[in-house]
């Protein structure tokens, strides 16, 4: 048993949710079940950045405080989590007293080890980065990521001798070449960083909405470093015992690529200044795009996910997340390829495997799960089908390979779907090779809870429909992961017949 702590970025509550989000909490949730699957102790933490100047300003856009705004918009990120049928263990805000006081007490290490120093800044800042640019990064004036005009902003700032932590960090990345996953992002960060990096400006002085800076009350604190802080602060407040020495260093950080210098760069420079151990690692997943372009509020092209997960429930957009894009490359999703991905693998594929498979054990058998006559449960044909589909998925799903693991239990559904043809049972039945039938059916029921351990993770809500239609009680069926080894079906055990998991869904020409 190992311990495994994952978070999701906390999220701006400048605007409301959209799949993007949805897309990284339901990433998380799956690994977070994953490893409780395991046997491992898990920690999940997602929440809200609540703080600076874009969530300042969407306030007095609205014409209410910032708070106010804030307390009206997490409601809509804590329903995201539910809606997605995420397992999160703590939901952070970074307006929480407990995180406001541990990042004050935070940078106070970090000003007693002799990093922070008074300077000034002048510079293009883009207030939906929440980042300074320099002129050469920008494409025709514009912030490359939002398509925005940064203003010009020179203040008088507190800073953090970044520049300090160049070698140490380059050295981190050096000795450990996962610290950042994929490979390509790793690359990425580590040229950044051989770049040379430069101080940066740790306080707001013309901003009011942020976290006083303890020894100079007329500045906040930059709203990255109070953010990136929560991986951190949570532990010390949620509810649980010694969660900081049981849980830290987080094992993952996810989040895309728009986010990746301030936690391969920033965030581990902090922790060092500090005195914490770092990160395991960062995964770095890719953009879903609608129309080729990254969604986001700010351009304003952004598809809401929750009007589907109404219609089809969680676990088709789950599905839907990590079977269409590649976790981890870029990808475009929209509601036509949500549909008809739904109506070939979920309503054909899985559906109809499910609904067959039990409708022959209701009409050949009574109902009743049959021994395999004349051979012992583990002797089946599917046997090393099963072995393999669990043997990859597993390793898959420990290497973040979120559509890999799941590529090799589909895999596992369409063998299941070929046997059903190729053993074709209403032709064993016909000519009453009831033996061979037996086995056969056996097979298709232990086949589809071998299934339900596989996919919980994914869809844990058709996991459990399909234990339960396969006569796995909530007691016996616990989705532990070693429960996806072949033959432990009870024979006997009676299936439940029902209305199909997935109907299809009609598509107007
Ligand atoms: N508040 C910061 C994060 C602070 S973490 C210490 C922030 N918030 S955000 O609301 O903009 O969220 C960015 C993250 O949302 C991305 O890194 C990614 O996890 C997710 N996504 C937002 N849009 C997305 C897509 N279009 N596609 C995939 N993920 C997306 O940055």
């Amino acid at each position: 048993m190992g311990k495994f702590y994952v978070t999701t970025p906390i999220y701006y509550v400048n605007d409301a949710p959209h799949i993007g989000h949805a897309y990284t909490t339901t990433a998380a949730d799956v690994v977070a079940r994953f490893h409780r699957q395991l046997g491992d102790e898990v920690f999940f933490l997602t929440g809200t950045d609540e703080h600076g100047n874009k969530v300042e300003q969407a306030a007095t856009a609205r014409g209410v405080t910032p708070r106010q705004h804030a307390d009206e918009m997490v409601g809509k990120f804590k329903e995201v989590v539910r809606k997605v049928d995420a397992t999160n263990d703590f939901f952070i805000r970074t307006t929480d007293a407990e995180h406001e006081a541990f990042v004050q007490r935070f940078v106070e290490r970090c000003r007693e080890n002799g990093d922070i120093f008074e300077g000034s800044y002048s510079g293009l800042y883009c207030s939906a980065c929440e980042a300074y640019y320099i002129e050469e990064n920008l494409v025709d004036g514009l912030c490359p990521d939002h398509g925005t005009a940064p203003s010009f902003m020179e203040e008088k700032n507190h800073f953090f001798r970044l520049s300090a932590y160049q070698d140490r960090l380059a050295q981190h990345y050096r000795a450990n070449p996962d610290f950042v996953k994929p490979r390509h992002r790793y690359n990425e960060a580590l040229s950044f960083i051989d770049q040379g990096l430069d101080d940066i400006s740790i306080s707001r002085a013309t901003l009011k909405w942020g976290i006083p800076v303890p020894w100079d009350h007329s500045q906040v604190i930059y709203v990255w470093v109070d953010a990136l802080i929560n991986y951190l602060s949570a532990l010390h407040y949620a509810p649980g015992d010694d969660l900081v020495s049981r849980f830290w260093p987080a094992t993952y950080h996810m989040m895309a690529q728009d986010i990746l210098k301030f936690h391969g760069i920033i965030w581990p420079a902090l922790l060092l200044s500090a005195g914490y151990e770092l990160p395991e690692h960062l995964f770095i997943h890719g953009y879903l795009k609608l129309g080729g372009e990254k969604m986001s509020k700010t351009r304003g092209n952004v598809m809401d996910p929750f009007p589907l997960i109404e219609e089809y429930g969680p676990d088709p957009f789950r599905f839907y997340c990590f079977r269409e894009v590649n976790f981890g490359q870029d990808g475009m999703v929209g509601e036509d390829s949500f549909r008809a991905r739904y109506n070939a693998e979920l309503a054909n594929d899985l559906g109809n495997l499910l609904s067959r498979s039990v409708s022959m054990i209701v009409k050949y058998r009574g109902g009743a799960v049959p021994a395999p006559a004349g051979r012992t449960p583990d002797s089946s044909p599917l046997v090393a089908d099963a072995a393999a589909a669990e043997a990859t998925a597993k390793s898959r799903l420990e290497e973040m390979e979120l559509t890999g693991a799941l590529e090799a239990i589909w895999e596992f559904v369409r063998r299941l779907n070929r046997y059903v043809e190729e053993q074709a049972p209403w032709k064993l039945a016909k000519a009453g090779e009831d033996a061979a039938l037996d086995g056969t059916l056996y097979d298709l029921a232990e086949g589809l809870r071998v299934l339900a351990v596989l996919l919980h993770a994914y869809m844990p809500g058709t996991s459990r429909e399909i234990m339960s239609r396969v006569g796995q009680t909530a007691e016996i069926a616990d989705f532990a992961w070693q429960e996806a080894s072949w033959g432990r079906l009870e024979p006997g055990a009676t299936l439940v017949a029902g209305a199909p998991l997935f109907p299809r869904i009609e598509i107007a020409e």
